[in-house]
This record gives structure tokens, sequence and C-alpha cells, in this order.
């Protein structure tokens, strides 16, 4: 596995490697990797003939109070994690990424300013803002996402058609730990207390999953009950909770065929985001 931190020196590679007509993957991180992140790069050595896999704990998409100084970092694991997988790791640091005199954005409309994008304004914009010019530099064929960051994956998938982007999006189911809380490098800032109690996210989506099952398709009363579930947990403290149609992320009053019921949940100071999508 190549370690590469130069942009342009990539850029290069990349080149010289499609000239060849090699099949390039990608997965983009932002480091401490999990098995969320490992089901990525797995599947895209499955499907490419290159898998390049970028490490870039990403300034523009953390608000002024959030974690980008204390965010959870282990460059030497991930290297030993990631190595039998991929054939190039991206590592640039961020003023290779945003040079002194950096200025253009990438918004995606309205899809960025709801769900998460509430609590967290210009998140999005800086998540397709990294998102354009990594694949710019990586060039990828094919790129791969998670399920559990489901709003990110509708934005980066609009970008791509929107902007004619040559690149196929993947996305992978969820990876949950043995509970069911889904795997996330957040996890980490969890006290042993809360992170027993952080698995109230994946049971209320359960509990909403057993109740459209049942036949209960107003959508007011599947996040009511999920309200009520969530509160019993001390330590919850509820950002929202949506039922929506997957592609398009509208709201939604009544489920039909596809609903994706997402939430986000604050355990003590640790903000947690899960989703289920639930056919009928
Ligand atoms: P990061 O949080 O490191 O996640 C990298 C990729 O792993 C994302 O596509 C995310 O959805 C996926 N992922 C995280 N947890 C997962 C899980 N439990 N199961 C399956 N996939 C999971 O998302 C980002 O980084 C950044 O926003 C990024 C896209 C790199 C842009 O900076």
């Amino acid at each position: 596995m190549k370690i590469i931190s130069s942009p342009r020196l990539l850029q290069k590679e990349i080149i010289r490697l499609k000239k060849k007509g090699k099949v390039i993957g990608f997965v983009p991180t932002m480091g401490y990797f999990h098995e969320g992140h490992l089901s990525l790069i797995r599947r895209a050595r499955e499907d490419c003939d290159i898998v390049v896999v970028s490490i870039f704990v990403n300034p523009l998409q953390f608000g002024p109070k959030e974690d980008l100084k204390g965010y959870p970092r282990n460059i030497k694991k991930d290297i030993s994690l990631c190595r039998n997988y991929a054939d190039i790791l991206f590592c640039p640091n961020v003023k290779a990424m945003y040079p002194d005199d950096f200025l253009t954005e990438v918004k995606v409309g309205r899809l960025g300013d709801i769900l998460c994008g509430v609590s967290r304004p210009g998140h999005f914009k800086g998540v397709s803002t990294v998102v354009n010019k990594l694949f710019n530099i990586v060039l990828p064929d094919k790129a791969y996402f998670g399920q559990k960051d489901a709003q990110q994956a509708a934005i980066i998938k609009k970008m791509a058609c929107d902007l004619n982007m040559p690149v196929e999006i993947q996305v992978l189911p969820i990876v949950r730990e043995y509970d069911g809380l889904a795997m996330s490098s957040r996890n980490v800032y969890l006290s042993y207390t809360e992170r027993k109690e952080a698995v109230v996210l994946y049971k209320s989506l359960i509990l909403a999953k057993d109740l459209i099952k049942d036949g209960v398709v107003d959508c007011a009363k599947v996040i009511a009950r999920m309200r009520s579930y969530i509160l019993k947990t001390k330590s919850a403290k509820i950002d929202y909770i949506r039922i929506i149609e997957p592609k398009t992320l509208v709201a939604i009053k009544k489920i039909k065929r596809e609903a994706l019921v997402l939430l986000a949940v604050f355990i003590g100071k640790t903000r947690l985001i899960d989703n289920i999508l639930i056919k009928r």
C-alpha cells in the first residue's frame, strides 16, 4: 500500500493507472476505522482493480462548537487495518486541501438544510465540497458510502447526478455492534453507562419497524411511540425523529411502500444518528 499525501501526486498516479485501463474504487473517510469503514473498503477491493482510501478530518464540515480538535485519530492503527485491502492511502494535510486562498463551495440545495443540517448548519456544504475535491483528485469509477449517514449518501448521489460526475455511487448497509448500536468513530466518546444506553436508538427503530409491520401507517403515531420509548432513557435527548421518502428526503405522513425512519439523539454530550429502511 502506497501512502500519498500530495493531491497533485495522487492525481498524477491515478491518471497513469487509468491510462492502463484500471478501474478505480474510492472510499473517503475521516479515519479511526471500525468495521463500518472496513466493509466499504472490502467491497471496493472486490469490485475494483485499484482501491484508494482517504483519511482526512475535514475542518469544513465541523461547526465552531463541534469536535474537530478532539475527533478521534489513530493513523498507525488505520494503516494496519487497511493495508491488506487498499492500494493507496491518501492522507493530505489541511493546507494541501485548503490553501489560504481557497474560495469554492459546493452546496446541494435544500437537501443540506434539513434533518441533520438544522442542528449542524454548513455541515453538508463542507461534506459535498470535500467529496467533490476528493473525486477530482482520485477520479474514481466507483465510490463507496455507508447508509449509516443516509442524508450524506443521498446528498452525494444528488451532487454526482446533478453535476454529471462520471462516478458510480455505491451505498452499503449499516454495520452494527453486537447489541445493535450503529458503529461510529464517535462511539468512543460514550461512558460505560452511556454506551449501554445508546442502544436505545436502534431499539426505537426496531419498535418503528414492528409498529409499521403491525399496520400503524400514520407517521405521527410511529414517531410519538418512538419518542416516548427513547425518553425513558435518562441520558437521551432527542434532536429529531423523522420518517421520509428515501430518495428525496421529503417527510411523509402515511407509510405506503418504502420509508426511511431516521433519528439523531444526544446520549449525554454525544450526538448519535441511526436509521432503518422499511418496506411494506
Ligand atoms: P466517516 O465518518 O469516517 O465515514 C466514512 C464512511 O464510512 C461514510 O461513508 C460513512 O457513512 C461510513 N460508515 C460510518 N459508519 C458506518 C457503519 N456503521 N456502517 C457502514 N458504513 C459506515 O462520513 C465521513 O467520514 C465524512 O463525512 C466524509 C464522507 C469522509 C467526508 O469528509
